[in-house]
C-alpha cells in the first residue's frame, strides 16, 4: 500500500539491480534544514525531495509555527511554487505545495495557496502584504532540473536566520510520522481554508513596485529595444507586466524559453550566471530584432543578469558586481533627484552582501548616505532591510554579486522582476542620452573610484584539508594566533576572521559581523586598496575566494589596475592555496 508508486517503484528497481551506492544516496542521511530550507534531488528517500520528506518538513514547520505565534490560525501561511517536476518520482513543485497546504490546513490554518506559478519574490511580498505569519516557495532556483527546494519566510517577510532553522529541524525530527490527513490534497483543496491569493497579489504587487520602484517617465519614442529570457522559468509574463506597469515598451521575449518548461532543453545548466552559454537564444534573437540589450532571468525570477551589445559587435555580459553599480547609482540618482531636500540623505541606506563589491561604499561616502555590509546571503540584507525600515529608516537598494538585487523594500528578498524592470528603465533613460550601460558605469567608476574585482573558487571535498588551509592562516609562521602581514608584495593592512570572530581594525578586536564556527571565512584589506575574502561554502564542496582592487576616484588607468588585482589573486594562489594545492581542483573551464 505505497502512498506514491513511483517512487516505490524507483527503490524497488534499485534493489533489484543490488544499486548499494544509489540506495545510500536517498537514504543514507536526512535532508538538512538549514536558513535556506531545503534544497535536493527528488526522488525516494530521507535525502531526497519527495511527498512523504515535503510532509515531514511541514508538520515540522506547522508545529513551530503553532509554538512561536499563538494566533497562526487567525493569520495563516502563503504556499508558492515554481515550474519544476520530475516524472520518474512524480514530484513536482505543484504537488509539492499542496500536500504543504494539506498539513496546515488538517491544523486548522488558513492556507493561501497560490493556484499557479509565481516567481519567488511574491511570496515574501504576500507575507507583508497579508500580514502573515510565514510564507514557503517550492523551488530550486537555478539548480539542475532533477533538484527541487523548499524555501521559507519569517513574519517579516524576509527568509528565516538563526535559530529557526534549528528550532524547525528539531520539530521535524518530533513530527516524522504523517498525520492522518497529511496526504488528503484533494479535502484540502476543498477546505473553506484555502485561499487563492493569486488575482489580489499579482494586482497588488504591480501597483506596489511602480509606486516604490518606477522612477520615471521615458519618452516612448526614444525607447531601446529589449530582448528577455526566462530561461524556461516562470518569469516571462510577470516580467512583461512589470514593464507594463513602467510604461515602457514590452521587452521581446525568446519565444524558445519563454513557456515554463521544467526540462530546461535549450540550456545545459538553467543559470544565467554562468553568462554565455544561457543567452545564446537571446543574442540571436537580439541581434535579428535590433536589440541591444538582453534581459535574462533565472528560473524563478528572483536573479537578473545582463547582456549590452558593444560598439565593436560583441556581446558584453556584465558581473554581478557591474550590475550592483549601475542599478545602485541609478536609485541614487533617481533618489536624490525625488529628493532634493539635502539632509534626507541621512535616512537612506543601501546594503550589500560582504563578499560583494564596495562600490556603494565609494557612492555612499561621497554622497552622504549609509552603506552596511551583512553577511552572504540575501536573508542577512532581507533581516537587516526590516529592522532599518521598523526604524523608520528608507532602504533603497540592496545586492549581492551573485546577480541578486532588491530594488526597493516592497520585497525584502532579491527579485529578479522588479529589477528586470528597473534595468528597462535605467536603460531606457541612459538611451535618450545616448549612454550606453558600458559607457556609465565607466562614467560610475571615473566618478567614485574603479572597482575591479575577480571572483572563483578551488573544489575540495576534504574537510581536513580545507581545516589545515584555514588553521596555517590563523596561526602563520607557526605561530599561533597570528595571521599574514604580507602576501607576496602586497602588505595587509587589516585582517577579519568570521569562523574566531577576530577583526584587527576594531578598537577591542572583534569582529562586527556575526560569527559562525561551522564555516570558514577569511577577508586580507590590503595597504594597495584590494580586499580578498577566502571562505567554504556552506552548500557546495568549494573554497570560494572573492576579491577586488578599490582605487581612488581619479586613477584610471585600468590596464595598470587590471594587472595589479591578477598579481593580488596570483599571489594569493600561491602563498595561502598553495601549500594544499596538489588537493585541491582548480575551477572547471
Ligand atoms: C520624444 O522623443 C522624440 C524623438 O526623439 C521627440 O521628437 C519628441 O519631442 C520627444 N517628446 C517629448 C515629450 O519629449
Ligand atoms: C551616439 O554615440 C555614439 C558613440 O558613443 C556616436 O557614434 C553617435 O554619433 C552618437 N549619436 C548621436 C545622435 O549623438
Ligand atoms: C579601519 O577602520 C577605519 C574606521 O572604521 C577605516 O577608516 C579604515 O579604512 C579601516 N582600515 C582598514 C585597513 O580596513
Amino acid at each position: 500500500n505505497w502512498m506514491n508508486p513511483k517512487t516505490a517503484s524507483m527503490v524497488q528497481e534499485l534493489v533489484k539491480e543490488k544499486a548499494v551506492e544509489a540506495l545510500k544516496k536517498c537514504f543514507a542521511s536526512r535532508m538538512e534544514f538549514g536558513t535556506a530550507g531545503l534544497r535536493a534531488a527528488m526522488g525516494p528517500g530521507i535525502s531526497c525531495m519527495n511527498d512523504l520528506t515535503i510532509i515531514q518538513t511541514t508538520q515540522g514547520f506547522c508545529c513551530y509555527l503553532e509554538q512561536s505565534f499563538g494566533n497562526l490560525k487567525e493569520r495563516g501561511v502563503v504556499i508558492g511554487y515554481d515550474a519544476r517536476a520530475h516524472p520518474p518520482s512524480g514530484g513536482s513543485s505543484k504537488r509539492f505545495a499542496s500536500l504543504a497546504a494539506a498539513v496546515f490546513i488538517s491544523r486548522g490554518v488558513p492556507v493561501h495557496l497560490f493556484s499557479d506559478i509565481t516567481p519567488t519574490p511574491f511570496v515574501p511580498f504576500t507575507v507583508s502584504h497579508l500580514g502573515l505569519c510565514a510564507g514557503i516557495m517550492v523551488t530550486a532556483s537555478h539548480n539542475p532540473k532533477q533538484d527541487n527546494g523548499y524555501k521559507v519566510y519569517w513574519e517579516n517577510g524576509a527568509q528565516i536566520v538563526s535559530p529557526h532553522d534549528k528550532g524547525i529541524s528539531k520539530a521535524i525530527e518530533e513530527n516524522l510520522e504523517p498525520w492522518p490527513e497529511s496526504w488528503n490534497t484533494e479535502e484540502a483543496l476543498k477546505s473553506p481554508l484555502l485561499k487563492d491569493p493569486y488575482q489580489d497579489v499579482h494586482t497588488q504587487y504591480f501597483k506596489a513596485i511602480q509606486k516604490h520602484c518606477h522612477h520615471r517617465e521615458i519618452n516612448k519614442s526614444s525607447q531601446v529595444k529589449i530582448v528577455h529570457t526566462s530561461v524556461h522559468g516562470v518569469g516571462h509574463t510577470f516580467v512583461q507586466s512589470a514593464f507594463k506597469a513602467f510604461d515602457l515598451h514590452p521587452p521581446y521575449a525568446v519565444e524558445e524559453q519563454k513557456d515554463p518548461d521544467p526540462e530546461f532543453p535549450t540550456v545545459k545548466y538553467p543559470n544565467p550566471e554562468e553568462g554565455e552559454g544561457v543567452l545564446t537564444l537571446s543574442f540571436a534573437l537580439a541581434d535579428k530584432e535590433g536589440a541591444s540589450v538582453v534581459l535574462a532571468n533565472d528560473p524563478d525570477a528572483d536573479r537578473l543578469a545582463i547582456a549590452e551589445k558593444q560598439e565593436s559587435g560583441q556581446w558584453r555580459v556584465f558581473s554581478g558586481n557591474e550590475l550592483g553599480a549601475l542599478l545602485g547609482w541609478w536609485i541614487f540618482h533617481c533618489w536624490r533627484q525625488q529628493n532634493p531636500d539635502t539632509a534626507a540623505v541621512k535616512n537612506l541606506y543601501m546594503l550589500s552582501s560582504t563578499v560583494s563589491s564596495k562600490i556603494l561604499r565609494a557612492i555612499a561616502l561621497k554622497e552622504g548616505f549609509h552603506f552596511e555590509e551583512t553577511l552572504t546571503g540575501f536573508k542577512w540584507m532581507g533581516n537587516r532591510a526590516r529592522d532599518l525600515l521598523d526604524q523608520g529608516k528608507t532602504v533603497v537598494f540592496a545586492f549581492e554579486e551573485a546577480i541578486g538585487y532588491m530594488c526597493c523594500s516592497a520585497v525584502l528578498d532579491k527579485d529578479g522582476v522588479s529589477a528586470a524592470a528597473i534595468a528597462g528603465e535605467m536603460v531606457s533613460y541612459l538611451a535618450t542620452k545616448n549612454i550606453s550601460l558600458s559607457q556609465q558605469l565607466t562614467t560610475i567608476y571615473e566618478e567614485y573610484g574603479y572597482h575591479i574585482s575577480k571572483n572563483s573558487y578551488f573544489i575540495c571535498h576534504d574537510q581536513d584539508v580545507i581545516r589545515s588551509l584555514f588553521d596555517r592562516l590563523r596561526n602563520y609562521g607557526g605561530q599561533k594566533d597570528s595571521y599574514p602581514t604580507e602576501c607576496g608584495r602586497f602588505s595587509i593592512s587589516a585582517v577579519r576572521d568570521l569562523t574566531t570572530g577576530y577583526d584587527s581594525n576594531q578598537t577591542d578586536k572583534k569582529a562586527v559581523l556575526p560569527t559562525s564556527r561551522s564555516s570558514q571565512m577569511i577577508t586580507f584589506t590590503f595597504s594597495n586598496g584590494g580586499v580578498a575574502t577566502m571562505r567554504t561554502s556552506g552548500t557546495e564542496p568549494k573554497i570560494k575566494y572573492y576579491t577586488e582592487l578599490c582605487a581612488a576616484p581619479g586613477n584610471s588607468d585600468v590596464t595598470h589596475l587590471k594587472k595589479e588585482l591578477d598579481d593580488l589573486v596570483d599571489a594569493i594562489v600561491e602563498n595561502f592555496f598553495e601549500p594544499v594545492k596538489n588537493k585541491l581542483q582548480p575551477k572547471p573551464e
